[in-house]
């Protein structure tokens, strides 16, 4: 229904500004504008190709959330443009009616914006992007009902909202209270986001790590615990528990990649390599596919050149044809590397 009126609305529109484009004055000083276009426009044909690529399950969804979190970030820098030149000069007055119903789509397309269209900006993002924007929408309804009618489901749901919203002193403020008032120190979930907000304080971090500690233990099977767990660790200066948590948050929710930089961040910190696989990831697998097997750039899968190990590295330190050189693959990093390129051929 909505996409219906949304398309009717299009449709006037088009209709109605059609005769006068042939008098339309496009801005070219929107360049940044049209780059941010263009680049969306890609992603989201190289999303819908990943839909008909044979890759494996978990690759596939890796390489999703990656696209859909590049689309998110254009998306979000799109609406942080000033307003698109309408490109439309109305010299006709006698246009009268042309302008009426050109307010009237306009007005259409942005009272629905604010209300029942609320997501279609966001279509073909992440759920997760466009929840997170409800969240923070609900958030004064549900924090009024909460401290209302002082119910524990009340206030779990704001101290939620708030958290998946990025509210975090809010919501450790709501899980803090909940505590006091149930009195559950079980309450896991309670336990870990409260913790974590502790221990971005000096005074409360050790003890913000103890709630945060007791919390895994209590769920050693909840992926969120580890994550928490590996920020409050770096909150309170220990890189070596952090990263091991943050590993742990990897290995139980193998498709988020909510810790992949904290884990490359920590590594280079303490001295340690990424493994083969990552730096692959992150380095070669947008051209090359995440396996190798060819995306803009040639397959690898068949290639003699990676089965020479000094070609490889050559080619990897300074780059063939169109392929950028990688100069700051080196030592232990461009042998792991090395090593896991020539594995995919095996
Ligand atoms: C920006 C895209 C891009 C990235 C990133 C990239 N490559 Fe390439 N790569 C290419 C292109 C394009 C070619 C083909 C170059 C040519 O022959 O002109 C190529 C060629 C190669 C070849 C030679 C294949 C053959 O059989 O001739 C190897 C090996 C290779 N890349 C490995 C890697 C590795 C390893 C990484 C990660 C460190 C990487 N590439 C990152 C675009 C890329």
């Amino acid at each position: 229904m909505i996409y219906l009126i949304l398309a009717l609305a299009a449709l006037m529109l088009a209709v109605v500004l059609l005769p006068t484009s042939r008098k339309a004055v496009t801005s070219t000083e929107d360049t940044q504008r049209s780059d941010l276009l263009e680049e969306r426009d890609l992603l989201v044909s190289e999303l819908r190709d990943l839909s008909t690529q044979s890759l494996p399950e978990a690759e596939r969804e890796r390489a999703e959330l990656t696209f859909k979190a590049r689309l998110a970030r254009v998306l979000r820098a799109l609406d942080e443009l000033p307003p698109a030149p309408s490109g439309v000069t109305l010299s006709r007055p006698a246009h009268l009616p042309a302008l009426l119903v050109t307010l009237l789509c306009a007005s259409l397309l942005i009272g629905g914006g604010f209300t029942f269209f609320q997501s279609w900006r966001y279509m073909g993002v992440g759920d997760a992007e466009a929840k997170q924007l409800q969240n923070v929408l609900k958030l004064p309804e549900l924090q009024s009902k909460a401290s209302r009618s002082q119910n524990p489901e009340d206030i779990r749901a704001y101290a939620r909202a708030a958290f998946d919203a990025g509210k975090f002193r809010e919501s450790a403020q709501a899980y803090g209270d909940l505590i006091n008032l149930t009195r559950d120190t079980k309450d896991a979930e309670a336990l870990r986001r409260l913790g974590v907000f502790m221990s971005t304080n000096e005074k409360f971090r050790a003890q913000g790590l103890g709630l945060v500690q007791l919390s895994v233990q209590l769920e050693p099977k909840e992926p969120e615990g580890y994550l928490l767990l590996g920020y409050t660790y770096v909150n309170n200066g220990a890189p070596q528990e952090a990263l091991d948590a943050f590993l742990k948050f990897r290995d139980l929710r193998p498709m988020s990649l909510e810790a992949d930089e904290q884990i490359a961040q920590l590594r280079s910190a303490l001295g340690q390599n990424a493994s083969g696989e990552e730096l692959f990831a992150q380095n070669c697998s947008s051209c090359h596919g995440t396996q190798g097997e060819g995306k803009t750039a040639p397959s690898l899968l068949s290639s003699a050149a990676i089965r020479d190990e000094a070609a490889l590295r050559n080619i990897i330190q300074n780059g063939v044809g169109s392929m950028p050189a990688f100069p700051e693959l080196k030592g232990k990093t461009l042998d792991a590397l090395v090593q896991y390129t020539q594995s995919l051929q095996k």
